[in-house]
């Protein structure tokens, strides 16, 4: 299978000596293309900063990482190009831009390099609707529901057509109802496109859709 994001002996400490963590401890790991990932593991054990340094938010302190076929070099500029194009990412808080419309915030998040204005919409628009929010195009997020507001995040994550998206805990901040929405939601964007998700969550049933689960403790993949 295609290795899209490769980890090797990745490692991330925070602070100095005495007082110092290893949020992550020489992990390797891979992402293949089209997969459902679930990553699971108590708080405290690592998912956050494992997940930042698969995506290329942060630095490792030792370790690579190997991106479509490409070492990343992080003393180059390409990181900036890889977090924009290769990866994409939906948080708890959805983090949408409060005086945009849904359509606004996913154009805003589109590398329009090169693509003409009425074609950075449409591709939005399709966006929103495969989310399932053909009719919500022109709401802010204050008119959003926390579901909805999480939706137009995966649209947006998916904006540049990343080789992956990272999710962060995205149903943390949702009730039972939307969680179960949003969970239907990355089921059927990991079978309608060839896009990997990487998804940080406890939910037990995306546990039993998942193609593979990983379990976290100490900062290393049990
Ligand atoms: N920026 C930071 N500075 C210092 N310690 C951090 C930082 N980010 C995370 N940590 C520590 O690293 C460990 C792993 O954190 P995190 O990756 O957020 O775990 P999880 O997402 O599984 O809850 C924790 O002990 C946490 O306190
Ligand atoms: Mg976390």
């Amino acid at each position: 299978m295609n290795s899209l994001i490769e980890s090797i002996n990745i490692t991330k400490k925070f602070g100095e000596s005495e007082s110092a963590v290893v949020a992550v401890d020489n992990v390797n790991m891979s992402i293949y293309e089209g997969e459902l990932l679930v990553i699971m593991g108590e708080s405290g054990s690592g998912k956050t900063t494992l997940t930042s340094l698969l995506g290329c938010i942060l630095r490792p302190t030792s370790g690579s990482l190997i991106i479509d076929g490409t070492e990343v070099d992080y003393d180059s500029e390409d990181l900036s190009m890889i977090r924009r194009e290769k990866v994409g990412f939906v948080f708890q808080l959805f983090n949408l831009i409060p005086y945009l419309t849904a359509l606004e915030n996913v154009i805003i998040a589109m590398d329009i390099a090169g693509i003409k204005e009425h074609e950075a919409e449409e591709r939005a628009k399709e966006l929103l609707t495969q989310v399932g929010l053909p009719d919500r195009m022109d709401h802010r997020p204050s008119q959003l529901s926390g579901g909805e507001q999480q939706r137009v995040s995966f649209a947006r994550a998916l904006a540049n057509n990343p080789l992956v998206v990272f999710a962060d805990e995205p149903t943390a901040n949702l009730d039972s109802r939307n969680s179960a929405s949003i969970m239907q939601l990355i089921e059927k964007l990991c079978n309608e496109r060839r896009t990997a998700f990487a998804v940080v969550t406890h939910d037990e049933r995306l546990r039993t859709d998942a193609d593979r689960i990983l379990e976290m403790q100490d900062g290393r993949i049990l």
